[in-house]
């Protein structure tokens, strides 16, 4: 028993694992490029949040490049049964740490060998492709091809479960023709609700909603109304933020990231806050206020 089982599960392709997890985003250089600043302190981090029952991890090949799978395969293997991995494909990096797309079938592959090397496994459990069709935001336009080359990928018996990142309501149905779809994982919190629709949807069909950016990125949210909030509740603006997107809707699986223990702390407890009615709904005005500025 873990205390995040007070936020309770959901499940991801074949299993269902606790809706707080954790993304290794953080964990390399700054700008998601090169080494991290601390290795020791970069494994502490993860090595922390398996202990504290964290068991789904997000990353991928192209944070560090490479350097991020690399630490949590040093932290963590040989990997616990009930951890789950989700990676992502669809994007690398260019020498300037430029973000750039690659989503042909051959950069796929490659991305696809890349993780299993550098995550020392057999076989990737859950694969998002990251649409690069916008590098910011989704944009509509077709991911037959990258997918169609991925589900030959999962056919090769290197994948078992797919997932879509960046993409639109469109997309997800699209891509249903072509393959099962086991998560979404879009940008999605307090502020940017763009997707309650999708949200409430897919919640509606059973799949998973994983919300990247769940602290607002590397600016963390900052509102005067979360800061009221969280004095009211005796919790951080941050902890408010995930407890939001807990209650929000039950397929949210939250991945915050961080690169302190001690954050990470702060972030896991989120899971045994229970925000009362009327901080929600105080809370739920915030976006409307972003979307009138
Ligand atoms: N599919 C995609 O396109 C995509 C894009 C972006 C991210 N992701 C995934 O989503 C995960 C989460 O996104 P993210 O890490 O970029 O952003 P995030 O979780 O919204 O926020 C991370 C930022 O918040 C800070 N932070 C974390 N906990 C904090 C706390 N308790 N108090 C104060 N500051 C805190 C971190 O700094 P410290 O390191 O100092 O704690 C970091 O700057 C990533 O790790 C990655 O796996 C996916």
């Amino acid at each position: 028993m873990s205390s995040l089982d007070k936020a309770g599960a959901f499940r991801i392709g074949s299993r269902a694992v606790r809706r707080l997890g954790y993304g290794a985003m953080q964990l390399a250089g700054p700008g998601v490029f090169g080494p991290p600043r601390d290795r020791a302190a970069a494994v502490a981090v993860l090595r922390t949040a398996v202990e504290s029952g964290v068991d789904h991890i997000d990353t991928s090949d192209f944070y560090g490049p490479h350097v991020t799978n690399q630490i949590i395969r040093e932290a963590l293997q040989p990997y616990p049964d009930e951890l789950l991995i989700v990676t992502k494909v669809g994007a690398k990096r260019g020498s300037d740490g430029s973000w750039l797309p690659a989503m042909s079938a051959a950069d796929l592959a490659q991305a696809v060998h890349d993780n299993l090397r550098h995550l020392g496994l057999d076989v990737l459990e859950v694969v998002n492709l990251r649409s690069m069709l916008g590098i910011h935001g989704p944009q509509e336009g077709s991911l037959e091809e990258p997918l169609t080359a991925l589900a030959e990928l999962q056919r090769q018996g290197l994948i078992q479960h797919i997932g879509l990142s960046n993409v639109t309501a469109r997309q997800v149905e699209d891509a249903r023709r072509i393959c099962a779809i086991a998560c979404v994982q879009n940008q999605y919190n307090l502020v940017h609700r763009e997707d309650d629709a999708l949200v409430e949807r897919l919640a509606r069909e059973g799949t998973a909603y994983v919300p990247f950016f769940p602290l607002g990125d590397f600016t963390p949210l900052q509102s005067g109304a979360l800061s009221q909030v969280a004095d009211q509740v005796g919790a951080s603006p941050m902890q408010v933020a995930l407890a939001w997107l807990l209650q929000r809707s039950p397929n949210l699986m939250l991945i915050p990231g961080t690169s302190s223990v001690e954050h990470l702390r702060q972030n896991l407890a989120a899971a045994e806050l229970q925000l009362p009615k009327e901080a929600v709904a105080r809370l739920d005005t915030l976006a409307e206020t972003t979307a009138r500025q």
